[in-house]
């Protein structure tokens, strides 16, 4: 059975979030805390090693009732229940959505078209852990008979991203393996990387769900070819690898077979990490830390599943986002992630949320008559205070934001920590707070630039604060956001699983490809005729 098709506009809750948003749009926040003491014990959730404070947003008991009542007419709890039951609600592919199952336990049962997917699943996980530990080890040998040094991740999108993000924020977990990820079809992308590697010490990772994307195989080609300078075509057996559905496209590229990992078309390129797309992750950190980055996504999506609506952290999360982007009209939303690890984080989540909730044309086939997918952007703190913190806290735009901070650092230099979360509660509170006018003028402010010095406050934000970042606490943070994201789609009432959206462009870039080559009578809008002529007399 699919997913019910309600237009969220026609609910009552919707009517109600209305009348009550005129009711509060103006308020300020600090007036609620000041009135309400339990206000933080009753906008907080304690969960595990993670605690959710979003008592810095503009809402009251009201709001989170009516977003509720929201969730129920749209029947939130059904839709849940086919997401997890391996039903097929990805509708215009025809697929379930079953990248929970990845992280499932060995013993747990998950039915697609009427057969138990987790045999599989632990079938190509045990894969990756002996490959992993071969490699590692240094048992598993390149074709000089030399252990590898280096790992190559060859991807783009959800085969690139959510690898690349995560073996950047655990390179604290890392072993001495190097890993390098090349995605773009920019020439100079795979040549920069190329230039640092020894092909006799490094193992190449192809990773395509479909094995038909453009980027992947040009640069998986440029890397072979690159590779046969130096080797025999026996020798890519040695040091070649695949993660791919399409096991007769990855032969045919000459790939052997035992070097194939596979994956399933109920897996979408952008929640795949937790396949044989993570393979690098797997090399990078061991297989250990893979599983348990698996098994903290695992407990969210138990938290997600089972939890009250009014203490399960991605739902509240996603209706604090459908508040602000529907109601307050927001646009963005920032997600700060307090350490440097998280540095990939946000480009991650970019393409994670946007693919999915970037859609237009509801469950019907209808154009939707209200606002769905937000953009999101984010830098991790302290960096991006010097960058673009002005605009969210003295611009025009409401911006709401994620603040994500950990308890402990790393490395243990308590001092640098104590600076980075001096820093992190500090912005939140001028983010509610802001600054008055009298306080201005206190500070002894010269009166021509009182205005300029003022704040508002009434910046909304979440803070999520973790006890440590680890591989356990990361995949509940990425598992928490795609939670989130389905929460959003069924509320916005979109095929949250599609990506139709990416595909005109590709098949143009086709079309123009032989333009520069071949003689050719294409039309153009004027501007694109002019510029691919331009082009044509430079390149
Ligand atoms: O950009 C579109 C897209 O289809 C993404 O959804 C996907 O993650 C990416 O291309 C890569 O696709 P593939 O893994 O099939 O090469």
């Amino acid at each position: 059975m699919s997913l019910k098709s309600i237009n969220p506009t026609s609910t009552t809750a919707w009517k109600n979030l209305h009348k009550h948003f005129e009711s509060i749009k103006d308020k300020h926040m600090t007036t609620w805390f000041e009135k309400n003491p339990s206000r933080v014990s009753e906008m907080s959730i304690k969960w595990d090693d993670f605690f959710v404070d979003f008592s810095k947003n503009r809402i009251t008991s009201e709001t989170l009732d009516l977003l509720k009542d929201l969730a129920d007419e749209v029947q939130l709890t059904d839709a849940i229940s086919k997401y997890f039951g391996g039903e097929k609600i990805n509708k215009t592919e025809g697929r379930a959505v079953l990248h929970t199952a990845l992280r499932a336990p060995k013993n747990a049962k998950v039915f697609y078209d009427g057969e138990n997917v987790i045999p599989e699943i632990f079938q190509v996980k045990n894969k990756i852990k002996h490959f992993s530990e071969d490699v590692i080890s240094g048992n598993k040998k390149g074709f000089t008979n030399k252990s590898f040094t280096d790992i190559v991740n060859i991807g783009i999108g959800g085969s690139d991203l959510g690898p690349a993000m995560v073996v950047d924020a655990l390179s604290f977990y890392k072993n001495h393996l190097n890993v390098h990820f090349v995605s773009n079809v920019d020439g100079d992308h795979v040549n920069e990387v190329l230039k640092k590697l020894n092909p006799e010490t490094t193992l190449f990772v192809i990773v395509s769900k479909t094995f038909t994307t453009q980027e992947t195989l040009s640069n998986a080609t440029t890397i072979k070819e690159w590779f046969l300078q130096h080797a025999k075509q026996e020798d890519i057996a040695k040091q070649f690898v695949a993660v791919s559905t399409n096991i007769e496209k990855v032969e045919a590229f000459g790939i052997d077979n035992q070097n194939i990992f596979p994956m399933w078309d109920w897996v979408g390129g952008r929640f795949s990490l937790w396949s044989a797309v993570g393979l690098s992750i797997s090399l990078a950190v061991g297989y250990k830390n893979f599983e348990t980055l698996l098994s903290g996504a695992h407990k969210m999506d138990i938290h997600f599943k089972e939890a009250k609506f009014e203490q399960n952290i991605p739902v509240l999360l996603a209706f604090l986002s459908i508040w602000y982007n529907n109601f307050f009209k927001a646009e963005s939303e920032a997600i700060i992630p307090y350490t440097q690890y998280l540095n990939q984080f946000a480009t991650y989540l970019q393409q994670a949320i946007m693919e999915s909730n970037g859609k237009s044309i509801d469950r019907e086939g209808n154009k939707v008559n209200y606002q769905t997918g937000n953009l999101i952007w984010g830098e991790p703190g302290t960096n991006s205070q010097h960058a673009f913190f002005q605009l969210i806290h003295q611009g025009t735009k409401l911006i709401p934001a994620d603040f994500i901070g950990f308890g402990t650092s790393l490395h243990g230099n308590q001092d640098h920590q104590d600076k980075l979360m001096s820093n992190f509660f500090a912005q939140t509170e001028a983010l509610l707070n802001g600054k008055t006018k009298a306080e201005v003028i206190d500070e002894g402010t010269n009166e021509s630039i009182i205005p300029y010095k003022i704040f508002e406050g009434n910046r909304p934000t979440n803070t999520i604060l973790i006890e440590k970042l680890t591989p356990e606490s990361l995949g509940k943070l990425i598992a928490m956001y795609e939670h989130k994201i389905f929460v959003q789609g069924i509320v916005w009432n979109v095929f949250s699983y599609d990506q139709f959206g990416v595909e005109l462009g590709k098949q143009l870039a086709g079309k123009i490809l032989k333009e520069f080559t071949e003689n050719s009578d294409a039309k153009h809008d004027a501007s694109t005729s002019n510029l691919i002529a331009l082009y044509k007399s430079m390149r």
